[in-house]
């Protein structure tokens, strides 16, 4: 069956305000009469192992946790709605893998290319956003959360430094998918920038 749908994900460090931006962008596009699904990455049970507590797993483990998540979503949740015409805002996918365990925990590009391949074929998001914020100013403000989600926030700060020295090269590497948003500004300044993306590519609005 052909996808109808368009997949945009949303990247980037912690704090860099995702999910805030992916809420707006989903309200205007409900506006001009879009069906939107919006979802999020680690989904379902496997979460919890990734997101709580302070385990620590091999980056091998790891990936293969987030993979497995990633395949079951893929499954009941992002195919299915794209096959139905659906726009999927995801808050992260796959750029997040490959940030956080093939650069900053080391497990290196190939295998999570190879894992991708695996799981995903050659489904890609049409569009992702990477929200860059200055890292210090991201930790600060999740470091404000209630909560018990603080697993890779606890990781310090070079971890985070590389994590988001990963996305800057992420983003340069695939110019035609990956557009870097400065979300250091005000939230409707950041929106209108996504929503300008948004519109040009798919010429909604
Ligand atoms: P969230 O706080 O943005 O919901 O994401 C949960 C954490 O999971 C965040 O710190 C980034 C991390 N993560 C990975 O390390 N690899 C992945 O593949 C994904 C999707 C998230």
């Amino acid at each position: 069956m052909p996808r109808r749908g368009i997949f945009v994900t949303f990247e980037g460090g912690e704090g860099a305000g995702k999910s805030t931006q992916l809420g707006l962008l989903a309200a205007r596009l409900r506006l001009h009469g879009i069906g939107v699904v919006e979802t999020r990455e680690p989904n379902g049970p496997i979460r919890n192992l990734l997101v709580q507590g302070d385990r620590a797993w091999t980056p091998m483990a790891e990936t293969l946790l987030h993979f497995a998540a990633r395949a079951e979503h893929l499954a009941d949740t992002i195919v299915p709605s794209l096959d139905e015409g659906a726009w999927v805002l995801c808050d992260r996918f796959a750029d997040s893998t490959m940030a956080y365990q093939g650069y900053a925990q080391q497990l290196g590009r190939p295998a999570v290319e190879k894992l991708y391949r695996l799981v995903a074929g050659r489904l890609k998001p049409d569009l992702t956003l990477v929200l860059d914020m200055p890292v210090a100013l991201g930790l600060d403000r999740t470091a404000r959360r209630q909560g018990n989600e603080t697993r890779y926030e606890q990781m310090g700060r070079k971890f985070h430094d590389a994590v988001h020295e990963a996305f800057l090269d992420i983003a340069a590497r695939e110019p035609e998918r990956c557009v870097l948003i400065d979300a250091n500004r005000p939230v409707e300044t950041v929106h209108e920038a996504i929503w300008a993306s948004v519109e040009n590519r798919f010429k909604v609005g």
